[in-house]
């Protein structure tokens, strides 16, 4: 059954008509032309599809579009809106991709790692909280990212270019 919504991506309203079975990752990439958010397995595994949605992370692959209407979608590319975001600079700096099919969705992951220390969500691999620690570790990252996949395996270089943001934002000593 088709109905008509309205997405809100990166900023603009973006009104389409969708069959009720469409995913939030399909409504932006085959109708919208938001080709940020990538698609992978599209079966929640790979994290390529990774976007923001009122700031929380979500595999855009097994989010219903029409659950995403009156929501903010926030991509890669919504993050560049004013130019480029830290992370986008440090995982340059860094040489955090190969190929880079998964980099947007790491950057949009790593947006939202930052944003839960800021908040002092527990810790993903002690009993503690982040934020009294200011102690976004090596360890914290790769756990707290463990479901964004990298076939090249550029993890050496991606921990260290969220790190260096975690150092930027107060929320790594
Ligand atoms: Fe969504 Fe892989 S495409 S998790
Ligand atoms: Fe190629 Fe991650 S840079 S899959």
């Amino acid at each position: 059954m088709d109905t008509q919504i309205t997405l809100r991506v990166d900023g603009a309203d973006r009104p389409l008509t969708v069959d009720t079975r469409t995913s939030l990752l399909d409504a932006m990439r085959e109708r919208l032309g938001a080709t940020s958010a990538k698609k992978g397995c599209d079966h929640g595994q790979c994290g390529a599809c990774t976007v923001l949605l009122d700031g929380r992370r979500v595999n855009s692959c097994l989010v219903l579009a029409v659950t995403a209407e009156g929501q903010e979608v926030t991509t890669s590319d919504g993050l560049a809106a004013d130019g480029p975001h830290r992370l986008h600079e440090t995982f340059v700096d860094h040489d955090a991709y190969q190929c880079g099919y998964c980099t947007p969705g790491q950057i949009t992951s790593a947006a939202g790692v930052l944003a839960e220390a800021a908040q002092g969500w527990p810790s993903a691999v002690t009993e503690d909280l982040v934020a009294d620690r200011t102690d976004l570790t090596d360890a914290e990252i790769r756990e707290r990212m463990s479901g964004n996949l990298c076939r090249c395996a550029a993890y050496a270089n991606i921990v260290p270019a969220v790190a260096q943001v975690a150092v930027e934002q107060g929320v790594r000593a």
